[in-house]
């Protein structure tokens, strides 16, 4: 994610600051870097791909002593990592600059808008139509009023700063979803994505609510609310240390990670569904692509390769079809049979897994268009890919991944509704309630606080089966993998029904067992399962479709709702997650760094 500081004062040098406060923010993952400064009459930018110090080589040629300017972290959305493509971005006079997090949706409308009367452009980020338009309100001589009106014109999710050299004592900043807080000094005040970047200047803190526009000078913070009307937001004193500021104040990066999936979501689907209908163009693909699609191959590793196994399930029943799932690393050596009219869909965080790309280049060679479904802008499955979806997760820190995951389900299942569209199997009603599950994860996660005591059972065994039917099955994988990967217990999912044709003899006085609930058609026999179990005697943590209530007699309830068990796979993740997050914390182990494994794999 984006990290964006401001600094500005009566006097002194906004330049230092603004770089030690991009240090502060690199927690937050960036591929490039900038600064501008509001001199009187001209702004000066500094910028370049790669990390801090490659930018910090180029700052000897700014002015010094300037005390208003504003800094940025980029992580690739829109354009490539790319010098051009890094904040700060100016107007065509360069006396304006905008440095800015999240995406505007309707940016191409806009550049063309621009472009058509005489803008020019210099990158290929959808951040460069703001100060664009703040020039053609007249954004030089009333920063404030310009801003407010370029406003009304935006859509999206996002937070920005601007600035302009001919009011070089002040910064507007504008609210809308991307976090922004303000820090309150002595003649001078700052303003960032969060609070980590100011923490050793000041502890006195404003945060700005969504809508919110703020006004900062050296020594006043005017705030006005979404509708115009001014506000007073109260002002905190935070009393974090600066790694805590990082992680938000969670302890650890993955609990944050798994806390904001909500939000991510709500990213992820942004601008992609319309008239309930998902956007093909937004999703990466072509109706044409879709139509000539007979078969699918997915490739992935990891969480990665769950992922798929859910994918699967999906665009078998709403599409009718096929598709295979393969582990990278099995399939690059598989010899596979591909038949024509097969799309390769690669899966991937990073984008960099070693396996996953070459299964890529080997489909590649042999002919077969390849779709990926990644995270990182600018890696190299989705530069060398023939059609990227981003799944728009923001870097995931935790090796454990959570919010990658969750949201290649949501990529997924977006792409099996595009498919069933153009089979003429359209599901309306599930493309409309993918946009309320947003609203419904931050339920289940408010409702799951009394998970800790549950995991801390579950922490005390050494071994644990995880058990489903069907996507229960897929997300059983995935659970068994968290499981495994931070709290370092042995863990085996099984599909519940397979489990008397051998397994049934290790169950036990006590034995662990984590069950899913959520497939409706087959609630029944996956009861039945548990049952067998229970009978064994076996502890059972379930996480059970609501409408189950207490019927079934398992030891500890998770329940989630099921608007729909297509769409529950997101949210049956949380409890998954949270599970063996907590278990592994009542361990005592180092959750954010799991021993022996790495966040990127790029050796095979
Ligand atoms: C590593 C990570 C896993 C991840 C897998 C695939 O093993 O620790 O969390 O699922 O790689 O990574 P990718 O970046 O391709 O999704």
């Amino acid at each position: 994610m984006c990290g964006i500081v401001g600094f500005v004062g009566y006097e002194g040098d906004a330049l230092p600051f603004l770089l030690e406060g991009l240090k502060r923010l690199e927690y937050r993952g960036y591929d490039s870097a900038g600064i501008a400064l509001a001199q009187p009459g001209r702004i000066a930018v500094s910028k370049a791909q790669g990390k801090l110090a490659v930018l910090e080589q180029s700052l000897q040629s700014m002015p010094q002593g300037i005390p208003c300017g504003i800094g940025h972290t980029r992580w690739a959305t829109h354009g490539r990592p790319t010098d051009e493509n890094a904040h700060p971005h100016t107007d065509c006079q360069g006396v304006i600059a905008v440095a800015h997090n999240g995406i505007i949706e309707n940016f191409q409308e806009l550049r063309d808008e621009l472009e058509a009367s005489g803008h020019q452009f210099r990158s290929e980020t959808d951040t460069e139509v703001i100060p664009h338009l703040l020039e053609v309100y007249g954004g030089a001589d009333d920063l404030v009023a310009a801003v407010r009106q370029a406003e009304k014109r935006l859509k999206g999710a996002y937070a920005f700063l601007a600035i302009s050299a001919q009011k070089p004592d002040i910064i507007v900043a504008v609210r809308r979803s991307s976090p922004l807080v303000v820090g309150l000094g002595e003649g001078v005040n700052y303003v960032a994505s969060d609070v980590s970047a100011f923490l050793a200047h000041t502890r006195q803190a404003q945060v700005l609510e969504n809508g919110d526009l703020a006004v900062i000078s050296p020594g006043r913070i005017q705030v006005t609310d979404a509708h115009g009307h001014k506000r007073n937001p109260k002002t905190l004193t935070v009393d974090w240390d600066i790694r805590q500021a990082e992680r938000g104040g969670y302890e650890h990066f993955m609990l944050k990670e798994i806390m904001e999936q909500p939000d991510v979501w709500s990213d992820c689907l942004l601008s992609r569904i319309h008239e309930d209908k998902v956007v093909v163009g937004e999703m990466g693909l072509t109706a044409k692509l879709l139509e000539g699609i007979h078969r699918i191959q997915v490739v992935a590793a990891g969480t990665a390769y769950h992922a798929g196994l859910v994918g699967k399930a999906l665009i078998e029943r709403l599409a009718r079809v096929p598709v295979d799932v393969s582990v990278a690393s099995e399939f690059r050596y598989q010899e596979p049979v591909l038949d024509p009219g097969t799309l390769v869909m690669a899966i991937s965080q990073s984008g960099e897994t070693a396996d996953t790309l070459a299964s890529m280049h080997m489909a590649q060679d042999e002919g077969f268009p390849v779709y990926s479904i990644v995270n990182t802008v600018g890696s190299t499955l989705a530069r060398d890919s023939n059609y990227v979806g981003y799944t728009h997760a923001g870097p995931e820190i935790a090796v454990a991944s959570t919010k990658a995951y969750t949201t290649q389900l949501l990529v997924l299942t977006m792409v099996a509704l595009a498919l069933a569209e153009n089979r003429g199997r359209a599901r309306p009603d599930l493309v409309r309630s993918l946009l309320a599950l947003p609203k419904a994860g931050q339920k289940v996660l408010e409702d799951l606080e009394h998970i800790q005591e549950m995991a801390a059972r579950l922490a005390e065994h050494s071994d644990v089966f995880y058990i489903g039917r069907g996507i229960d099955y897929a997300l059983a994988m995935e659970g068994q993998l968290k499981i495994k990967e931070i709290a370092y217990i042995h863990a085996e999912a099984y599909a519940a029904g397979e489990m008397k044709h051998g397994t049934l003899a290790l169950i036990e006085e006590g034995t662990p067992v984590v069950a899913i609930v959520t497939e409706r058609a087959v609630a029944e026999k996956s009861i039945s399962n548990i049952l067998e179990v229970k009978a064994r005697g076996a502890e059972v943590w379930a996480i059970l479709d609501n409408k189950l209530g207490r019927r079934v007699p398992v030891d500890h309830v998770l329940p989630v709702p099921v608007p729909d068990p297509l769409l529950v796979p997101v949210l049956a993740a949380l409890p998954l997650q949270l599970l063996a997050y907590w278990t592994a914390v009542t361990r005592g182990q180092d959750v954010d760094q799991p021993r022996n494994l790495a966040k990127s794999v790029t050796v095979e």
